[in-house]
């Protein structure tokens, strides 16, 4: 007689076909690695290796990427930094991402940013082939940074037209920054122009006008965060009528303090209201999460149900910028994952 073993919970959620569309390469460092690079380039590390990652807040957070990516130096860690992005994607069942860059951080490289990309390609081009997932790359502007800093990237990005680099981003922290909808909307046209696809930080760090101003200053594809539009019910009616996907990172926002538990995290009434969510890991290594986890997190504190995990995994693949051909085969994938429930 044939018996079939239950699968368990995590393996499920491991084989449940999904992508990734709220991810940095810069939060993706081990702190073993770090530790190790510090010693050869003779950095002090502010803090002990086993209180690395302990962060008070988005602003700390973001200080520390400095420090970390300053000692991705060489071609060598950049392509193995992004081979173990892929690495990651594979242990979590991840068929495709949209990786988040931002070269303000990458202090060795300021400058060179074709031979950044050419290096980040050459780890992703080992992985995938060794049968790892593929990832496309989003170049990043910060908040901080200038109209002309913009114009610039943008100016290289329509220049290099890099095979590897998919849309352009912006993160960073709006709360310092203030409102810059407006500085960047000219660079963001112009990468539309230049067929590029468009994903805002927004809703994490500023309120609900942050997101409405990636929607109508930058004409975002698609928003990293914007958790904090539910505090506005007519822009959660346009995200959901428009159908502009969320890319949601419900542990980020815990542990970077944006909400104090995970019963005070609106993504389940975002959906609930049908906008387009998804779920993310932002920075995987530096703040502890994992993609597996984050599904298994919501199913705990929501009671999402399989059909509802299918949803949001079918958002995942639907609003990433991966190929049709990808899209097509990770959606097939995942309606065999849900009649075999
Ligand atoms: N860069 C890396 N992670 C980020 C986050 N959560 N918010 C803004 N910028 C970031
Ligand atoms: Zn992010």
């Amino acid at each position: 007689m044939h018996t079939s073993r239950p699968v368990a919970a995590s393996d499920r959620l491991k084989q449940l076909p999904k992508a990734e569309v709220h991810l940095h390469l810069e939060g993706c460092f081990e702190a073993a690695q770090i530790a190790d690079w510090a010693r050869l380039q003779g950095v002090t590390l502010p803090r002990p290796q086993s209180e690395l990652f302990q962060f008070s807040g988005l602003a700390d957070f973001l200080d520390f990427l400095d420090l970390a990516c300053g000692l991705a130096c060489t071609p060598a860690r950049l392509a193995e930094l992004s081979y173990g992005v892929c690495q990651r994607l594979a242990d979590n069942g991840t068929g495709y991402a949209d990786v988040i860059f931002n070269p303000t951080h990458w202090h060795a490289w300021h400058g060179r940013l074709e031979a950044m990309l050419d290096a980040m390609d050459a780890g992703c081009k080992e992985a995938e082939q060794d049968g790892l997932p593929s990832i496309g790359l989003c170049v990043s502007l910060l908040r901080t940074q200038s109209a002309d800093a913009a114009a610039e990237l943008v100016d290289r990005l329509c220049t290099l037209r890099h095979p590897r680099v998919v849309a352009l981003s912006v993160d960073g922290n709006e709360a310092s920054a203030g409102r810059t909808g407006p500085r960047f909307a000219d660079a963001f046209r112009r990468a539309a122009d230049a067929g590029l696809r468009r994903t805002v930080h927004a809703g994490e760090s500023s309120g609900p006008e942050g997101v409405w101003d990636a929607l109508n200053c930058l004409g975002a594809d698609r928003i990293d965060h914007g958790v904090r539009a539910i505090e506005d019910a007519a822009l959660v009616e346009v995200l959901a009528q428009r159908q502009i996907p969320l890319g949601v990172c419900p542990t980020s926002n815990l542990v970077l303090g944006v909400y104090p538990t995970i019963q005070d995290h609106p993504i389940e009434k975002l959906r609930a209201a049908g906008v387009a969510v998804s779920l993310n890991t932002d920075d995987p290594a530096l703040l502890g999460t994992s993609l597996v986890g984050e599904y298994a997190l919501c199913r705990r504190a929501f009671g999402w149900n399989d059909a509802i995990t299918a949803a949001l995994a079918r958002t995942s693949i639907a609003s990433s910028f991966a190929n049709a051909d990808t899209k097509a085969k990770l959606l097939a994938a995942l309606a065999l994952w849900q009649t075999a429930g």
